[in-house]
C-alpha cells in the first residue's frame, strides 16, 4: 500500500455529541453549507458583512478587496481602526472586571488580571514607548519569556501602531540579530532572565552580544522586564528598566488611529533558501481572521477559559494568545513553563486547577506526554473541559486517539488545525458542531477559504491522489508580503509555474473519499521539528561557518515525538574523525548549531563522510541521504555517484 492510501484508509470516525452541537456557534453541516455558499456566490459580500460584524471600526470600510496589483492584495484599504481597541477598549463597557489573563507562573503560583487592568497596563507602557520616541511604524523586537508582559508589550505596540517583531525566547544571540537587522528595529524588549522548568536563560545578555561591536545601530534603547533578582550588565544611555519607564504614566492612552493596510507585525519564519523571511501581516484582515476561528473553530462562549500552550514567539501565540482571545472578550491562561515541569501532569493539573474549557497544543506535546505517563491525565479533574486543538504537524492517529479518550474523555470534539504563520490563522480545521472527525485529517476548509489540491500544472487532483496544497483566491488574514522583499513573496508564495494566481502553501496533501484532508508534510527543503519550522539551508549555513567544516547537507527522519529530527552530513576540512574524535567534533557542531540559531535547531545525528553523495555534476543528492538518514535500503541508483565509497560512511551514526 502506498504512503497516501495507508493514510487515507482510516475509517474511524467521531460526530460532535447531540449536546455540542446544540450549542454550538455553527451547528450542524447545512449550517457550515450555507455559509460556503455565500463565499462562492459573492466572495466579497460574504468578507464583508463578516468584517462590519465583528471588527469595531473607527471609520468604515468602503472597499472589501482590492485585487488591482495582484498578488498584492488589499483588503478594506480604506477602513481605519486599531486592534488593540478591538482587543481591550471595546470590552470595558460590559466585561472590565472580567478576568483577561490568568497568568501561571514556571513555579505553579498564578495571578489574575482583567480587562480594566490589562486596559491600564497597556496605556502605561504605550504611554512608555511613546516617552522614548518610538512612533508609528517604527519597528521593535520582543524578545521576552512567556510572560503577560509579553502580550502586554505586543499590545502597547499595536496601539499606537508600532510593528512588533516577536522572536523566540529560544534564539541565539545570532539570530536576535539578524532580525534586528533585517527589520531595522529602534527599540528591543526583553527580560533580564526567563525561567522554564526550573532554569533561568539569560536573555538580556544574549541581546547584549547581539548588540556587541556596533552591530545593530538601529537599536537605540534596550527596555529590560525583571523577572527575577538576577543583576545583569547595564549599559547606561540605552539600557533602560521596564519598571522605570512606566513610573508616572497615564493608564490613559488613545489608541493611534490605522489603516486597515498599516502593518501589525513582521514575524520570521524558515523557508527553504535564505535567511529567515519577515512575514508580514496588516490589521484589518488578519484581526478578522483570529476572530472568526475563534468562532467558528473554538467554538468561543463568554464562559469559556481557554489555553493556548503556544510561545508568543510563534504565529499560533500571536494569534491565539495575543490577538484572538483577547478580541472576543475570553478569559485565556498564559503559561510560562514546560509541560514536564515539575513532573508530565503539569497540563492535566492545570487544566484541573483553572477549570479550563478549550485546549489547544502541539502533537509533539502530546507524543511526549503520552510516553512520560499515558494514564496521568486519569488523576485529574478534566470534566471542565469541552474542545481540544492541535496544531504545527500532523498529528498521528494513536496521539490523536489518546488525546480524544484520555484527555478529551470521548466528549470533546478535537480540531486538528491546519494553517501557516503566512496565513495568519486556521485555514482547513474542523467546525466542531459541523463535522465528524477523523483521526488524522484536519478535515476541511472553512468557509471562504478556496483551498485546493494540484498537480504541477496546477489542475486539481482527484480525491485519493496526493498534490501540491494551494488557495486559490486571496482571503484577508493572508501575509502581504515579505518585509523589504516583495520578489521573494511572489516567487515563493504566487509562483510563476501557477500564472502568480495561486497560493502556494508548501506542503503536500489529499483527501479521502470524504474529501477530507490529510497534510503529508512539506515540499521543499523545509522541516518540521516539534511544530518549529526549520530550514535545512539555515543549518547548513550555521554548520559550515565552522571553521573544521567544508560541507555539510542536512535533511530530517521521522523521530517518535519531535515528528522529525535533524540528521547533519558533514564533510570536514581535514580527515573524516573517527572514534572518540568524530564524538567529540559532533558535539561540538551541535553546540555551534545552538549558539548559531538555538536549540531547536541542534541536530540529532551528524555523520562525517570524505565527501558527500554527489551527481557527476555535483549535486548533492538529497534523496539518497534522506533515504540513508531513515536508515533504509538504498534503492536509487548509485552507480553515478563520483564517489560511492561514502555511502558506507554516512549509513553510520556516530
Ligand atoms: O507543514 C505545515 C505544518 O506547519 C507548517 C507551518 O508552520 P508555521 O508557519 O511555523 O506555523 C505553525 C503553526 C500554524 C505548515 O506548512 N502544519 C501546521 N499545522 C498543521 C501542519 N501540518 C499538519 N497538520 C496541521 N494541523
Amino acid at each position: 500500500m502506498s504512503a497516501i492510501e495507508t493514510v487515507l484508509k482510516e475509517d474511524r470516525v467521531f460526530p460532535p455529541s447531540e449536546e455540542f452541537v446544540k450549542q454550538a456557534n455553527i451547528s450542524g453541516m447545512e449550517a457550515y453549507k450555507a455559509l460556503c455558499a455565500k463565499a462562492e456566490q459573492d466572495y466579497e459580500g460574504f468578507w464583508r458583512d463578516l468584517a462590519n460584524e465583528h471588527i469595531s471600526w473607527h471609520k468604515p470600510f468602503t472597499q472589501v478587496l482590492d485585487e488591482s496589483k495582484a498578488p498584492f492584495f488589499k483588503w478594506f484599504a480604506d477602513g481605519e481602526l486599531n486592534i488593540s481597541y478591538n482587543c481591550i477598549d471595546r470590552h470595558l463597557k460590559d466585561k472590565a472586571d472580567k478576568t483577561a489573563i490568568i497568568f501561571e507562573k514556571d513555579d505553579g503560583t498564578s495571578e489574575k488580571i482583567t480587562y480594566q487592568q490589562l486596559h491600564d497596563k497597556v496605556c502605561e507602557f504605550a504611554n512608555a514607548l511613546k516617552s522614548l520616541d518610538v512612533q508609528k511604524g517604527d519597528r521593535v523586537i520582543i524578545y521576552m519569556p512567556m510572560i503577560t508582559e509579553a502580550v502586554i508589550a505586543m499590545q502597547a505596540c499595536a496601539r499606537i501602531g508600532a510593528i512588533h517583531s516577536v522572536v523566540f525566547g529560544g534564539f541565539s544571540a545570532g539570530a536576535v540579530k539578524d532580525r534586528i537587522k533585517d527589520a531595522a528595529a529602534k527599540v528591543i524588549i526583553t527580560a533580564n532572565e526567563s525561567v522554564r522548568g526550573g532554569k533561568r536563560t539569560p536573555l538580556k545578555a544574549t541581546v547584549d552580544e547581539a548588540l556587541a561591536n556596533g552591530d545593530c545601530p538601529s537599536i537605540e534603547k534596550v527596555i529590560v522586564f525583571k523577572r527575577t533578582d538576577t543583576e545583569v550588565a547595564w549599559t547606561d544611555n540605552r539600557d533602560v528598566w521596564w519598571h522605570d519607564i512606566i513610573k508616572g504614566q497615564s493608564t490613559v492612552c488613545e489608541p493611534e488611529v490605522m489603516n486597515a493596510e498599516d502593518t501589525l507585525f513582521i514575524l520570521y519564519t524558515s523557508g527553504s533558501t535564505g535567511k529567515p523571511k519577515g512575514v508580514e501581516h496588516h490589521i484589518g484582515g488578519y484581526l478578522l481572521g483570529a476572530i472568526l476561528s475563534m468562532n467558528w473553530v473554538f467554538d468561543y462562549k463568554p464562559s469559556d477559559v481557554y489555553w493556548c500552550t503556544a510561545d508568543v514567539g510563534w504565529i499560533t501565540g500571536h494569534t491565539y494568545i495575543c490577538y484572538g482571545p483577547l478580541a472576543v472578550g475570553a478569559t485565556q491562561i498564559v503559561f510560562e513553563g514546560v509541560p514536564t515541569y515539575p513532573d508530565a501532569s503539569r497540563f492535566w493539573q492545570m487544566i484541573e486547577k483553572h477549570k479550563v474549557t478549550t485546549f489547544y497544543t502541539a502533537p509533539t506535546a502530546i507524543r511526549s506526554l503520552i510516553k512520560l505517563g499515558a494514564d496521568l491525565p486519569e488523576k485529574f479533574d478534566l470534566s471542565s473541559l469541552r474542545l481540544l486543538g492541535s496544531v504545527g504537524e500532523p498529528i498521528n492517529p494513536e496521539a490523536w486517539m489518546w488525546y480524544y479518550e484520555k484527555v478529551g474523555g470521548s466528549r470533546c470534539p478535537i480540531v486538528d488545525t491546519w494553517w501557516q504563520t503566512e496565513t495568519g490563522s486556521n485555514m482547513i480545521a474542523p467546525i466542531p458542531g459541523a463535522f465528524p472527525t477523523k483521526p488524522g485529517s484536519c478535515t476541511l476548509p472553512l468557509p471562504g477559504i478556496m483551498v485546493d489540491i494540484v498537480d504541477e500544472t496546477g489542475n486539481s487532483v482527484p480525491n485519493g491522489q496526493g498534490g501540491s496544497l494551494v488557495i486559490r483566491r486571496a482571503f484577508p488574514s493572508l501575509l502581504r508580503t515579505v518585509y523589504n522583499d516583495d520578489n521573494r513573496f511572489v516567487s515563493t508564495y504566487f509562483p510563476e509555474e501557477f500564472g502568480h494566481k495561486l497560493y502556494l502553501a508548501g506542503d503536500s496533501a489529499a483527501r479521502d473519499e470524504d474529501g477530507y484532508i490529510r497534510i503529508m508534510g512539506r515540499i521543499d527543503d523545509v522541516l518540521n521539528v516539534s511544530g518549529h519550522r526549520l530550514g535545512t539551508m539555515e543549518i547548513e549555513s550555521a554548520l559550515v561557518a565552522h571553521p573544521l567544516v567544508a560541507e555539510a547537507a542536512v535533511v530530517g527522519k521521522p523521530h517518535d515525538i519531535k515528528g522529525e529530527a535533524v540528521v547533519a552530513f558533514v564533510m570536514l576540512k581535514g580527515d573524516r574523525p573517527v572514534g572518540e574524535e568524530a564524538q567529540k567534533i559532533a558535539a561540538e557542531l551541535k553546540a555551534w548549531v545552538a549558539k548559531e540559531i538555538g536549540k531547536i535547531a541542534q541536530p540529532d545525528d551528524i555523520r562525517f563522510g570524505e565527501n558527500l553523495p554527489k551527481t557527476r555534476s555535483g549535486k548533492i543528492m538529497r534523496r539518497l541521504l534522506r533515504s540513508l538518514a531513515k536508515g533504509e535500503e538504498v534503492t536509487q541508483d548509485t552507480s553515478t555517484l563520483e564517489n560511492p565509497q561514502v555511502m558506507e560512511q554516512l549509513s553510520q551514526s556516530i
